[in-house]
């Protein structure tokens, strides 16, 4: 009988019995007529016994001169291996060798960022990525989960568009057949359109922002999830914000917490992620700020350090709401109490992360909405599709943009979202 093809993940269900498996050599030890062989396949790794008596010489010799990522077949006996994590190891009967690879550029030990970034395509094979990316999977799966099950309609907001959403300052533009077109900053009015057709939508897609400097918080590519409901306040929109968070926390716990602790997070962290979140305006958390001996111009915006110091302060993340209507995108709706503030909201997630969220209530006036845009310089002929949504029936709504990758750099607990993205596309690259 031929032995089943398996995953390394599941050969604890073959216990002393037969099986295949395939996969890359991850490293290798060994000592005379013994070789240790650390099998990758993807699903996990695991270590697999050669002894000369078994195999022969000549396939001895080739093993134990494979190197590093050189692709086998390898079939064996499954024992239990009390000291592996796995708790099993292959006590190998045949094997065969099926790519080779020789001077594998990352070895286990330490190499420089730019460096593993350069060989991302293959660094991709070691452990650290693994968990994180695993991690990036799972939260988007618990987001898709989270409006899926309530009632959203998944609308994908178009790439190519003929207006910016969030300013002019961070647009990538392109030639489109002898037009101007821009990379989408943000899927939001289509998912405004999206909403009074459907009452609730999101989409869920890459966005583009030709972000002038490098920082470990931006990505000129990046992942965002942007839900758009209608007959919404602010607080039914920071009431969301909330909710949603702690559910997609809550389900990367439940089924990612071996990444997690591959990944050394502080998981009781991750565990405070719980409602209430604490809210204050703008205003009061300059307040606290100036307080803390890092004073803000309160008609400006934070910058990163505020947002680090602010939320040094809170175990879980907090809500922000009422930002100066003059640093917030022109289709923000003002406070009715106070014009100069806007009915918006950002989340900043706890240990100094910042700004995960930014969302609010949408203006639903078309008159205000007109005036803005031209007060922001933008091209109104572009804009009046958009308009139209107030031209026909305009109804109060808002939503929210998450950055999936902010997200994940938080739960994660690392320090630079590059590295929660397959292929980071920042200011100094757009390779590999
Ligand atoms: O705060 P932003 O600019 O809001 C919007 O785009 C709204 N139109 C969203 C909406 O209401 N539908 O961006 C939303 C989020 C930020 O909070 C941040 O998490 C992420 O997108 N983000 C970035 N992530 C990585 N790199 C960048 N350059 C980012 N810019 C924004
Ligand atoms: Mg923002």
């Amino acid at each position: 009988m031929t032995a089943p093809i398996v995953n390394i993940a599941e050969i604890g269900r073959y216990e002393s019995t037969s099986v295949t498996l395939r996969g890359w050599l991850y490293n290798s030890s060994g000592k005379g007529k013994i070789l240790f062989l650390q099998l990758r396949d993807g699903s996990g790794i695991v270590q697999c016994v050669c002894m000369k008596q078994e195999l022969g010489d000549a396939l001895f010799e080739q093993l134990k001169h494979a190197g590093q990522e050189t692709s086998l077949i390898v079939t064996g006996t499954v024992r239990a291996d009390t000291r592996s994590k796995l708790g099993f190891e292959l006590a190998v009967t045949a094997a065969e060798v099926v790519g080779v690879s020789s001077n594998y550029p990352i070895s286990p030990k330490e190499h420089g960022d730019a460096f593993l970034f350069d060989n991302r395509h293959l660094w991709f094979r070691s452990r650290r990525p693994y968990h994180i990316l695993h991690i990036r999977h799972l939260a988007v799966q618990a987001i898709r989960n989270y409006f899926d099950s309530r009632g959203y309609l998944l609308l994908d907001s178009p790439i190519f568009t003929p207006a910016a959403c969030e300013g002019t300052s961070t647009l990538f533009e392109t030639e489109y057949f002898g037009k101007k077109a821009y990379l989408s900053q943000s899927g939001q009015l289509y998912q405004e359109a999206g909403a009074t057709a459907f009452g609730k939508t999101y989409c869920f897609g890459p966005t583009f922002r030709a972000e002038k400097s490098g920082t470990r918080r931006h990505l000129t590519e990046f992942w965002m999830v942007e839900p758009e409901l209608t007959w919404v306040g602010l607080d039914d929109i920071m009431d969301l914000c909330e909710d949603f968070l702690v559910e997609v926390v809550g389900h990367i716990l439940k089924h990612g917490r071996p990444h997690l602790e591959a990944l050394e997070r502080d998981i009781s962290a991750l565990e405070r992620v719980q409602k209430p979140f604490p809210r204050m305006s703008y205003d009061d958390a300059c307040a606290q700020l100036a307080e803390l001996g890092h004073p803000v111009d309160p008609e400006d915006d934070f910058g990163s350090p505020h947002e680090t110091t602010l939320t040094k302060q809170y175990d879980r993340p907090i809500l922000v709401h009422r930002y100066p209507s003059a640093v917030k995108a022109f289709y923000m709706k003002g406070d009715p109490e106070n014009l100069l503030r806007a009915l918006g909201v950002d989340v900043l997630a706890p240990e100094g992360y910042g700004e995960i969220i930014g969302g609010g209530v949408r203006e639903d006036s078309l008159e205000v909405l007109e005036h803005k845009i031209e007060e922001h310089q933008l091209p109104k002929e572009a804009f009046e599709w958009y308009l139209d949504l107030r031209r026909y029936g305009t109804v109060p709504h808002g939503g929210f943009g998450l950055g999936l990758e902010r997200l994940v750099t938080w739960v994660c607990g690392i320090h630079h979202v590059r590295e929660t993205v397959p292929f980071p596309r920042t200011i100094d690259r757009v390779t590999p």
